[in-house]
């Protein structure tokens, strides 16, 4: 296994944002986390990543524990997120912004800076271009390929279809096929759970802070219960059955082609 929550919570002071999760990610794999607003998504990728520190539990990274290891050592292990609301640095160049992700390499960072002007082909384009006026999908790209330049094991993704338009989405969410096909193991946060169901191979669902199912993603995206919280009822599932459709979380459609309930 490449990487393992085991039993942690973490909280915001008093605020108990996780509480007791167990997360398996196997190499090769993509897994999703699907869950409403608050329900701890965020706050599990920060942990991972080192940005929170643990109340109780452990993380685990080829089988080693890392659950005080600083942030930096872990991105330097091979673990690299790319943040919700994309967090890049808007004064400096789309190329500027894709070199900070490699900060902590000490080796040769020329493939990776070549594979993310090739996965994007718009940053290649807009490279010289300052990050903050660059649209929206196209922060999210300098966003995932910047964590692409750390060359991680595992790459973590928060949200990384937010905001963005349906034709954009569809992009983004064959761009992480595509990296994932290229050899890395893909953690991926969603509240399109549908899209994020469909790419994942497993995928589990937090609930104020608690793991309350896992499973294939396939199989959720069967499952009465997801659907009727997640996928909008019988909204865009293929044979879908008569569940009414439930309004999502962000009030966003699950998908660009479906109309809002
Ligand atoms: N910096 C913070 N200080 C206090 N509480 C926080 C902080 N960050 C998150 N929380 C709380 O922790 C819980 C989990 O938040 P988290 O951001 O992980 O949720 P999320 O699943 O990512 O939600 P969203 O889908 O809205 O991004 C929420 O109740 C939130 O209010
Ligand atoms: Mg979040």
């Amino acid at each position: 296994m490449l990487l393992e929550l085991r039993d942690v919570s973490v909280h915001y002071g008093k605020i108990r944002a996780l509480h007791g999760i167990s997360i398996e990610v196997n190499e090769g794999e993509i897994v999703t986390l699907i869950g409403a607003n608050g329900a701890g998504k965020s706050t599990t990728l920060k942990t991972i990543s080192g940005l929170r520190p643990l109340s109780s539990g452990s993380v685990w990274f080829e089988g080693a524990d890392i659950s005080t290891m600083a942030g930096h050592k872990r991105v330097v292990a091979g673990i690299s997120q790319s943040p919700e609301g994309r967090g890049i640095f808007p004064g400096m160049s789309v190329h500027e912004n894709l070199l900070m992700g490699a900060y902590a390499r000490k080796d040769d960072f020329s493939a990776e800076l070549e594979e993310a002007y090739e996965l994007f082909p718009r940053l290649k384009e807009r490279q010289h271009q300052a990050a903050g006026t660059m649209s929206g999908g196209e922060q999210q790209m300098v966003a995932i390929g910047r964590a692409l330049m750390a060359k991680p094991k595992v790459l973590l993704l928060d949200e990384p279809s937010m905001g963005l338009a349906p034709k954009l989405v569809q992009q983004i969410f064959s761009i992480i096929e595509e990296i994932n096909r290229r050899g890395t193991t893909v953690l991926l946060v969603e509240q399109n759970a549908q899209q994020a169901l469909k790419l994942a191979h497993r995928a589990y669902v937090l609930e104020t802070g608690e793991v309350v199912k896992s499973a294939p993603a396939a199989e959720l995206l069967d499952d009465p219960q997801v659907r009727a919280a997640y996928l909008g009822g019988d909204l865009g599932v293929a044979g879908g059955a008569s569940a009414p459709p439930v309004p999502l979380e962000k009030g966003t459609a699950v998908d660009g082609e479906e109309t809002q309930p």
